[in-house]
């Protein structure tokens, strides 16, 4: 790793500093929406629908209002008198924020109570009396697609059918018949299932609505606030309120991973009903209506080709892709791309034939579809080829590691421009999986695999070679509702030589108010503790599009940096000036000017702040700040090599990881062990919905899965010891080399679990498991093989 350019009092770039974030929550001082208590402060508890489909015949509001603190039941009438009981999807479908006619999916809201205090608010729930009559469920996208399916969306004039979008990118007739052409041909079923975000915080708000001013002020716990407050702008403008009326503050947040993007339906009642009755209104959910009602992921079912020669060269690819996006299409993709970064799924190998097509399906399941921590369904992209790479390897009987050093896009290839569109800046994926096999010992396990096979003992050890895809815009691609995807960074240099940076991202738990702080340190030799970050209130911090899809570093803190050199480029006049010397005579080392072949004359950077506000040239405007709004010429594509060791129980179908080794590369890195700690959550979040999560339906629409007793997040206990390493291949399109790394393990460790599984079991004629790869699941298959003990 490249030793860093500042000290380690200043903090730049490469600085393992502790997060300055950390102190407040480590003593419980964090400030999240539901620490928020405001003066005559209302609470609002939801009534949610037990059926997935079916008409509302009455609802019966008169027992709840007599409960004590029960001031209002708000319905999908009340909400009609103000045009607001439906609204846009970030995907421009519609959703209903209460029903009038009917439910689509089991715990959607139904109705609301507002009451003085929690309980109470809870207690009217129980009290509102709703009489359903229920209507055939459709839980099955395929079935959902059949003639004669019943139509969901009977509120779309016309609409025969469930279908939603088809998209679809490259050659289809090219690589039908490279695929013709093709020696061998592999074909495989991969089924992502529904998952959920499942972040500690649940979502919530407190809508506080000031009649005096006409001013809405919406505590939120959402990764986007500007783009949140231009919503609620266009989507209640004509019952008066008005952007500059509105203000929304994103304290403190427990964990986004995409779910906190979307509008949810309570968002939208607790604001009305502040408006409406001109008190503060509380809303946040339990755990169980996080789980039932929002922030679902993935639900997409694959059918991959796969072709290559005889030697292993990869030939062609075809994918084919049911989403299953349940009532509505509430995804959150940017407006052009349907299903998401998935044309990303030729990954790291040099194709030159591939299409993929996405259909969007309704379904009775609440809507899905969100980022969860991946840049737009590049989880379910990269599963799909790395799955497919190893179902090859099979089929071609060569080791799976030859088989991607054969196909990798070489470094000197780059920027490569995909057969389905991108332009990868850089990669050194052979470099990235060399290291992980030299780390894990490559050839040494084979070898213990192949003795532990002739004992009867189930060893797999799975590779993936994943690419990422980050940072959106470019804004010529890049909207989402049509507001485009930059970021900005507002910077001011105080008089004391100390900085306050405001970021348009918002942080979750990733620590900006360290790594940003070293952006501004690397750029400007002011010490990262010197420099105050602030996110997430639209009343101070410039316009951006929110932090998701490991978008912030790429984008935002690429503002961060060239706000500070706009910084330097007016701090350079003001030493010219007292230096009394030409701007050309100055050089510029970290933290201060100085004359060249004069080292001695200098000013630092404090001494240029200070005279900034005291000393500045005539006919210079006073002060020392910049703002930057930076549209991004490409995305960044990060990528990395995981090696996953498993051991079977044959008694009980555990999978056990013993080993994991993770190389990623995420180009230059501003905080080396913030960047370790990115990858061990999402090496944990990978490992999840490898082997444990999964959200389920019965055929009525009942969730399986909708408590922490049935669904499956890690602990501590189950988590194994990562082992992290890094190769370094700067972007050479970000200001400072930087790709963005949030979400490259939840992206790459899903298939390197899968395929060591699949791996330990492949000598049984097994070929492919669908994950979660739970005990029960390779049991059945031990049994079957006859291999259980
Ligand atoms: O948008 P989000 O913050 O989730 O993703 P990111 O840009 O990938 O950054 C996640 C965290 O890792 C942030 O604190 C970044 O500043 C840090 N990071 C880093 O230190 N070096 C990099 N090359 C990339 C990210």
């Amino acid at each position: 790793m490249a030793t860093p350019r500042t000290s380690p009092e200043v903090g730049g770039m490469g600085h393992s500093i502790k997060r300055k974030e950390d102190p407040r929550f480590i003593r419980g001082k964090g400030n999240y929406v539901d620490d928020i208590q405001l003066p005559g402060m209302l609470h609002m508890d939801i009534v949610r629908s037990p059926f997935a489909h079916a008409k509302i015949v009455k609802i019966d509001s008169s027992k709840a209002l007599q409960v004590p603190g029960v001031l209002a039941v708000i319905t999908g009438e009340t909400l009609k008198q103000y045009n607001l009981h439906w609204m846009p999807t970030l995907m421009s479908d519609t959703q209903m924020v209460l029903p009038i006619e009917k439910v689509m999916y089991q715990a959607q809201e139904v109705a609301a109570v507002i009451a003085t205090g929690r309980y109470a608010a809870a207690d009217g729930v129980e009290a509102v009396e709703v009489e359903y009559d229920p209507l055939p469920v459709v839980v099955d996208p395929f079935k959902a697609m059949e003639p004669g399916a019943p139509v969901l969306r009977t509120d779309k004039e016309g609409k025969k059918d469930n279908h939603i979008f088809h998209w679809e990118v490259g050659d289809r007739q090219a690589t039908e018949k490279a695929l013709g052409g093709a020696d061998v041909v592999v074909e495989q079923n991969i089924y992502l299932p529904r998952i959920h975000v499942a972040s500690i915080e649940t979502c919530g708000c407190v809508a506080d609505f000031d009649r005096v001013r006409g001013k809405l002020t919406v505590y939120m716990t959402t990764q986007a606030p500007h783009a949140i407050r231009t919503v609620i702008a266009l989507v209640a403008g004509h019952v008066g309120l008005s952007e500059e009326k509105i203000r929304v503050v994103s304290p403190d947040i427990g964990g986004g991973f995409g779910g906190k993007v979307p509008v949810y339906p309570g968002y939208v009642i607790a604001i009305a009903a502040s408006v409406v009755i001109g008190k503060p209104v509380k809303w946040v959910e339990d755990r169980m209506e996080n789980l039932q009602a929002d922030s679902f992921a993935r639900d997409y079912h694959i059918r991959a080709k796969l072709g290559a020669k005889k030697d292993g060269t990869m030939t062609a690819l075809q994918i084919k892709t049911i989403a299953d996006h349940g009532y509505a299409d509430a995804a959150a993709n940017p407006s052009k791309f349907p299903a998401g970064l998935f044309s990303v799924c030729t990954g790291s190998y040099g194709f030159a034939h591939a299409f993929a097509e996405v259909d969007g399906v309704y379904t009775n399941k609440p809507p899905g579809g969100i980022a969860y921590r991946c840049s737009f369904r590049v989880t379910e992209a990269v599963h799909a080829i790395e799955r497919m790479t190893d179902v090859l390897a099979q089929e071609l009987k060569m080791d799976p590691a030859d088989l991607r050093f054969k196909n990798f896009i070489p470094p000197e290839k780059f920027p490569y421009k995909s057969v389905l569109g991108w332009e990868y800046d850089s990669g050194n994926y052979a470099g990235a999986l060399k290291k992980a096999m030299d780390i894990i010992g490559y050839p040494a396990l084979r070898k213990e695999q192949a003795e532990k096979r002739k004992k009867g003992e189930f060893m797999g050890i799975g590779i993936s070679s994943f690419t990422e895809i980050v940072g959106a815009g470019p804004s010529k691609d890049f909207d989402i509702l049509g507001i485009k995807m930059f970021d900005s960074c507002e910077l001011r240099i105080h008089p004391t030589g100390k900085a306050t940076a405001r970021f348009g991202t918002k942080s979750q738990g990733q620590g900006h108010e360290t790594t940003y702080a070293q952006i501004i340190a690397e750029e400007l030799g002011i010490p990262a503790s010197q420099v105050e970050v602030e996110e997430g209130d639209t009343d101070t911090a410039p316009y951006g599009l929110g932090t998701y899809a490991s978008r912030s570093t790429p984008t935002a803190g690429a503002a961060g940096a060239i706000a500070a050199r706009k910084v330097r480029e007016k701090a350079k006049k003001i030493a010219a000036h007292l230096l009394e010397v030409a701007e050309d005579d100055l050089v510029w080392e970290v933290g201060k000017f100085s004359v060249k072949g004069a080292p001695q004359k200098s000013k630092t950077i404090q001494e240029i702040a200070f005279a900034a506000y005291t000393n500045h040239p005539q006919g210079m405007e006073a002060g020392l700040e910049a703002v930057d709004y930076y549209d991004p010429p490409n995305l960044t594509f990060p990528f990395g090599s995981y090696i996953c060791v498993v051991d079977i129980d044959r008694g009980t179908g555990e999978v056990k990881i013993r080993r994991f080794v993770a190389v990623d590369d995420c180009g230059n890195i501003i905080n080396p062990m913030i960047v370790d700690g990115q990858i061990h959550g999402g090496l944990t979040m990978g490992m999840a919905p490898a082997l444990m999560e999964e959200i389920t339906y019965d055929e009525s629409g009942n969730i399986q899965g909708g408590s922490f007793m049935d669904y499956l997040v890690p602990t501590a206990m189950e988590t194994p010891k990562w082992e992290t390493d890094k190769t370094v291949t700067p972007s050479p399109h970000h200001p400072f080399g930087a790709k963005g790394v949030g979400e490259s393990a939840t992206v790459g460790a899903p298939p390197a679990i899968a395929n060591a599984v699949v791996d330990a079991l492949s000598h049984l004629g097994v070929k492919h498991i669908d994950i979660p790869i739970t005990p029960e699941k390779v049991w059945k298959i031990l049994k079957e093989k006859g291999a259980a003990e």
